[in-house]
């Protein structure tokens, strides 16, 4: 199974505030969007009933209550290990998208992390955890709108045999 996880941060290390993404940056959605199109997502309670539903997405939907119904594009899972085993047979990429605490919990698994930073300090009680030292940056690129962000691929390097 590929791992690979998506966030937007701002420079203060906010990934959001209650149920809310505190800023809105013109743009950095076509990322998410481009990078998820026809994924697994692989997701928190909290952030799916805050993002809803978007078209032409899977979502394995982490939660140990039973309030989230199943369709043929929501499944949900009362642990990490049973996600991945259960979308086993039918994928072979999770794309990892929030929130908090799921990124606390994947952020060491997965192989590589899509990261755009917001070039904006904001308040806000969910963080980004951090990128273990075992990743590094193949690509970056800074983009222009109404708040600057940078956009960077990290990638885990491979163990030493
Ligand atoms: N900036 C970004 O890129 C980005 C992306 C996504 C989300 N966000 C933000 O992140 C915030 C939400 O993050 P959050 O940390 O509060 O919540 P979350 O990670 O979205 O969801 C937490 C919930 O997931 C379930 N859960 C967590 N770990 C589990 C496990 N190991 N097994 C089974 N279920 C598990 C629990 O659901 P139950 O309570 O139902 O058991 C838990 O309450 C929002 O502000 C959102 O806007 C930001």
């Amino acid at each position: 199974m590929n791992l690979s996880l998506m966030a937007a941060r701002s420079e203060n290390g906010v990934i959001g505030d209650g149920t809310k993404i505190p800023w809105r940056a013109k743009g950095e959605q076509l990322l998410f969007q481009a990078l998820t199109f026809n994924q697994w997502l692989l997701v928190g309670r909290i952030t799916f009933e805050s993002m809803g539903l978007l078209p032409d997405r899977k979502y394995a939907v982490l939660t140990r209550s039973d309030g989230i119904e199943e369709t043929d594009v929501v499944r949900t899972f009362a642990s990490i290990d049973s996600a991945l085993n259960g979308l086993a047979s039918v994928t072979d990429h999770i794309m990892v998208a929030g929130g908090g605490q799921i990124y606390e919990t994947m952020i060491s698994k997965v192989d590589t992390i899509h990261e755009s930073i917001i070039h904006t300090e904001i308040e806000g009680r969910v963080r980004m955890p951090s990128i273990p030292d075992d990743f590094n940056v193949v690509f970056s690129q800074r983009f222009s709108s109404n708040i600057d962000y940078t956009y960077q691929i990290w990638r885990k390097s491979p163990s030493p045999q």
